[in-house]
């Protein structure tokens, strides 16, 4: 298996990747109106193109024969969708396809994106996490992550509570 660091002529399988592993983490517990909807706003190709062309974002594969099973997003700067944390990095998505979990490529998504942050030298990594998803929070902690702050987010017309997590990259 191979990190990979694409860019936009992948787009079109970051939508199908992105749509799919969405679909199939959340479906099960949203309605099917507001998934739809936040499918089609959250990766439309306008969106994944701004952000794909955004230099303080970047999006990596993990691919097996070439071919993705999950993806990384991180984010610096004004990149990042809370602005209040300067030099500080955000993982704005994991997402590995159901029948890959528990293998560790989650894992190596995360060992890179905090590879990357201890090279820009950012003081913290942070990100926000569905208060109803479990085995993500758990993988966060078991990483070393603690909660700090909770946020609002919102899946279509549903307001959801985002638990804020972060990882210190200081002493
Ligand atoms: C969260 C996620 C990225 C973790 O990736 P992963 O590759 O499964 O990570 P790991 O292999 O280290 O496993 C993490 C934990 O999942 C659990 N797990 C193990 N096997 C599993 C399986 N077959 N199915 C489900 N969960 C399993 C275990 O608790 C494991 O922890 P352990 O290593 O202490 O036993 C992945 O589960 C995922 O993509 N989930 C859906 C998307 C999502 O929720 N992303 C985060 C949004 S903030």
């Amino acid at each position: 298996m191979e990190i990979k660091k694409i860019d936009l002529s992948n787009i079109l399988q970051l939508q199908t990747l992105g749509k799919a592993t969405f679909h199939e983490t959340f479906a099960a517990e949203n309605t099917a109106a507001n998934m739809e909807k936040y499918l089609e706003e959250g990766f439309s190709i306008e969106k994944l193109t701004a952000e794909l062309s955004n230099k303080e974002t970047a999006f990596y594969f993990a691919n097996i024969d070439q071919h993705p099973i999950g993806y990384l997003k991180i984010n610096f700067g004004n990149a990042q969708t809370e602005q209040q944390h300067d030099d500080a990095m955000e993982i704005e998505r994991i997402y590995v396809v159901q029948a890959y979990h528990g293998k560790q490529v989650g894992q190596l998504l995360l060992d890179k994106a905090l590879q990357i942050a201890k090279q820009k030298a950012a003081p913290y990594v942070w990100l926000g996490v569905w208060e109803k998803n479990q085995r993500a929070i758990q993988f966060y902690i078991k990483n070393g992550f603690t909660i700090f702050d909770q946020h609002v987010f919102m899946l279509g017309d549903d307001q959801q509570t985002d638990f804020l997590m972060k990882l210190s990259l200081v002493d």
